[in-house]
């Protein structure tokens, strides 16, 4: 992927959210790229608003709209919005032909699919988490996993009281790194929480764990544990301004990229 050279377009899809306006500020602070739309619900009491009420002079004259306009010069769509608007905001992307980044989590299988099939004609990046931290952590664990393959693994996470989907995306693709790793399907080794009778563990089983209270933004611990000895991976989100920047990292390198199916891992390098 090559950088791109001039400023590039976004319209944000689930602009009022709470990731909405965090990537509204870390978009604000950049001069090389710019948000023509901010997209939300239709019938949302906010249409046409200013997003000045919500973030001040750096909004610019913008205002909130419930669908994109046919001449907004658009680069990027980027979508944090929740299941059930994420299709609308993919027949968007498929529609103006312009790269699509999505944030989106709890989506279903078909969905997923629908997603690889739209990268074969538009770039995508679908991520249940945009820290490099966690994109890094991901390779370990997959390491991790290939060079231990008897250890047992087991992943926990943590995050606010509102979070609805669990466990979290981002606890199911560390499980994914895992697996891959040790070339097996998740879906055969995987369990979700723990209680009663239930036996010893299974061997080559990943243990999935979710905890949930407060205003904990995002919390992942991977653990490989043998007889002797653990190894623990741990991936602390301070707050939601990290996956804002990476979000459009990943945003700066799909308005130039070929239509495919990217990931964050993509983005960060060697
Ligand atoms: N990948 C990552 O790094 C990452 C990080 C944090 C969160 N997330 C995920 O991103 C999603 C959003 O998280 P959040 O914390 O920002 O949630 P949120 O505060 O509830 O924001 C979601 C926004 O989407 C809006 N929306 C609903 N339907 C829409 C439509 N048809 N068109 C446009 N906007 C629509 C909602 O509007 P109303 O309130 O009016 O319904 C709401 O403002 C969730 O799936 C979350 O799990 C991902």
């Amino acid at each position: 992927m090559r950088e791109h050279e001039r400023r590039i377009h976004i319209a944000l899809h689930g602009a009022a959210g709470r990731m909405g306006q965090a990537l509204l500020r870390a978009a604000a602070a950049r001069s090389d790229l710019a948000v023509s739309a901010a997209l939300v619900r239709p019938g949302s009491p906010l249409i046409d608003a200013p997003l000045r009420q919500l973030l001040g002079a750096q909004a610019g004259d913008l205002e909130f709209r419930a669908a994109l306009d046919p001449d907004t010069p658009v680069d990027v769509l980027i979508d944090f919005s929740g299941p059930q608007a994420f299709e609308g905001a993919l027949a968007l992307a498929l529609e103006r032909r312009v790269a699509f980044i999505s944030g989106t989590t709890g989506l279903a299988a078909a969905q997923l699919a629908e997603l690889r099939r739209a990268a074969q004609a538009i770039p995508v990046l679908w991520a249940s988490n945009f820290s490099l931290g966690v994109a890094l952590m991901q390779r370990f664990a997959r390491m991790a996993a290939r060079v231990l393959p008897d250890w047992d693994c087991e992943i926990v996470e943590m995050h606010h009281r509102r979070k609805l989907d669990a466990p979290s995306g981002t606890a199911l693709s560390l499980g994914e790194a895992v697996a891959q790793g040790r070339g097996i399907a998740l879906d055969t080794v995987a369990a979700h929480g723990r209680r009663g009778q239930i036996g010893e563990r299974p061997a080559g089983q990943i243990g999935f764990h979710a905890l949930r209270g407060g205003d904990v933004v995002g919390e992942h611990t991977v653990i490989f544990a043998s007889d002797d000895e653990r190894i623990e991976f741990t991936h602390r989100a301070a707050n939601r301004d990290l996956f804002a920047r990476g979000a459009l990292l990943a945003a700066q390198r799909l308005a130039v990229a070929d239509p495919g199916f990217y990931a964050m891992d993509d983005v960060l390098g060697d």
